[in-house]
């Protein structure tokens, strides 16, 4: 997985409890102390051990952490790919336009580069589902990123989420509405 996500889990583990947790969660998770950058691509095997390591630390269930991680890593993402950002778009635009903007840029830039594939059905303008695809399973951290992108845009309190099947398969889909 693209180092930008491992760089933002050890910022967010240094942020939220302190750098010596950190180092504690690298050996537990039988990783050297080596820095993960964002031009590299590094192994998913290493992910899915510091999730479940960081889970059995704190007794968090592992897909509340990713919820967590992944509305973190938004205020980034955004910043880094904000080129690809129309100035009109809210949530849901955004998340209508992930696959064939910011996550098409994602595959080009590393052929190794592999984001899950987001099916987005637009339902009208104020609804839609995602239907994620990733042989990685990782839906709740597409949960924590939808409501990452939510809060981002200022929309928090109106933006409902929900998984309408389980989170962990490699096929999740999620219902976004606006309240109005
Ligand atoms: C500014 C918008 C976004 C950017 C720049 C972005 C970028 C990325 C990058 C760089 C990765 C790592 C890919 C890899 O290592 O192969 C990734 C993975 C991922 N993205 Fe996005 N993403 C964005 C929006 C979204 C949204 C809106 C969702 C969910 C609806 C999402 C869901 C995921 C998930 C769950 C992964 C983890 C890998 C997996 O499950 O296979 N992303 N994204």
């Amino acid at each position: 997985m693209h180092g930008t996500i491992f760089t933002l889990l050890k910022r967010y583990v240094q942020t939220q409890y302190d750098h010596s947790t950190w180092i504690q969660l690298l050996e537990n998770s039988g990783l050297t102390a080596t820095d993960f950058d964002h031009k590299h691509v590094y192994p998913d095997e290493h992910m899915y051990r510091l999730v479940g390591q960081a889970s059995a630390m704190t007794g968090i269930p592992a897909h509340e952490l990713q919820e967590k991680l992944g509305e973190y890593l938004v205020p980034d993402l955004m910043y880094m790919y904000q080129k690809l950002l129309q100035p009109e778009w809210t949530t849901l635009d955004m998340l209508e336009h992930t696959e064939y903007t910011m996550h098409r840029q994602v595959r080009s830039e590393h052929t190794e580069n592999a984001p899950p594939v987001l099916n987005v059905t637009r339902i009208g303008p104020d609804e839609l589902f995602i239907d994620y695809v990733s042989k990685r399973r990782m839906g709740a951290l597409a949960v924590g990123i939808v409501r990452g992108v939510a809060a981002y845009y200022d929309e928090a309190d109106v933006i409902k989420i929900e998984p309408t099947t389980s989170e962990n398969g490699e096929e999740v889909r999620i219902r976004v509405r606006r309240l109005r």
